[in-house]
Parts: structure tokens; C-alpha cells; sequence
């Protein structure tokens, strides 16, 4: 499957504004930690566009999350890879793969750049500094749905936080403009 194969599959199934620049941050991050050890970009950067695919057919039904998608993705030519990174995102198989350890700890990390983007004085990405971002991670209340412990499994792909904050951020810098900050 190709980019925009994706993201058409993407504008079909996601209509909530939020969600769509969601999987975008998760994207461009996951093509950056891909430069970053030297992997696959296309397909980090696939996995990332296409694993909240069923977010809003599952949201009532999380037990059944990423296993729709899968069942979607079957009528595509999408590499097996992919579909395991999808699945592992959600817990629904463990994180094995460098791509998969970092989907996992990827997901929640975007939101909690996002939220600390939004309170920063200048309210944008290009702002936002690491010793500010680690200060909104230690805040337990901010932004308490990016759950500290599943950020913290980074330290799985041998990145200390403040590494792989910066990582994400950079990612996500890359596409200011379409997620507006
Ligand atoms: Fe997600």
C-alpha cells in the first residue's frame, strides 16, 4: 500500500478533525525515529497513518480496536509488519519489534507534545523546548491521558526520555503547518 492509498483509507473512515491530525503526528514521529536507527521510514510512517484506522467504529468497543482495521486492511496489499505494529499500538499484540516498541510509546507521547504546545506561551511546536516538555511530563495532572508509564517505555528502544521527547518533537516539527501549531 502506498501513501495515499492510506490516506484515502484514512479520509474514509476518520471524519474528527483532532483524530485525523493525531495519526499525522504519530506519523511524521514514526518516520523520524525511523531515520534515527536507520529503518524503514515508508513503513514506520504507514504503520503510524494507519493505526487509529477504527478509532471511531471502536471507541464504545476497545476490545475490538486495530482488529477491524485488520479485517479492512485484508481487501490491501499491506505487509504483515504493518499489521502487527497496528495491533501492538493497542496491546492486542505484545510490542516485539523496535517499530513496534515505538508505536507503542509514540501513541501517547504526541498528546502530551500537543497539550504542552497548547499551554506554551507561544502556543507552537517551534517553541517548545525540552526542559519545558520535561516539565509537563513530571506534572501528573497536565495532560493525564498520555500515560507516564507507557512514554516511559521508550527506555525499550534504548532512548532516554529526554532523547525520545526530542525526537518526537523534531517529528512533529516537521509538520507544524498541518497540525496548526
Ligand atoms: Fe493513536
Amino acid at each position: 500500500m502506498d501513501r495515499d492509498t492510506a490516506w484515502e483509507l484514512v479520509e474514509d473512515k476518520i471524519s474528527n478533525r483532532n483524530l485525523r491530525k493525531h495519526i499525522l503526528a504519530v506519523e511524521a514521529v514514526m518516520r523520524r525515529l525511523a531515520e534515527h536507527f536507520g529503518e524503514d521510514a515508508e513503513l514506520w510512517g504507514l504503520t503510524g497513518l494507519l493505526h487509529d484506522l477504527d478509532y471511531e467504529q471502536t471507541s464504545q468497543n476497545p476490545d475490538k480496536h486495530t482488529l477491524i482495521t485488520e479485517e479492512w486492511l485484508k481487501d490491501y496489499n499491506v505487509d504483515d509488519i504493518i499489521i502487527r505494529g497496528i495491533k501492538a499500538h493497542a496491546g492486542k499484540v505484545n510490542p516485539e519489534s523496535l517499530m513496534e516498541k515505538a508505536i507503542y510509546a509514540v501513541d501517547p507521547t504526541t498528546g502530551l507534545i500537543v497539550a504542552a504546545a497548547l499551554m506554551h506561551p507561544t502556543k507552537s511546536l517551534a517553541g517548545l523546548d525540552i526542559k519545558f516538555l520535561l516539565k509537563r511530563f513530571k506534572e501528573k495532572r497536565f495532560a493525564a491521558g498520555a500515560r507516564r508509564e507507557d512514554i516511559l517505555t521508550c527506555k525499550l528502544l534504548g532512548l532516554q526520555l529526554d532523547e525520545f521527547l526530542l525526537l518526537c518533537l523534531e517529528g512533529m516539527r516537521n509538520i507544524s503547518d498541518e497540525l496548526g501549531l
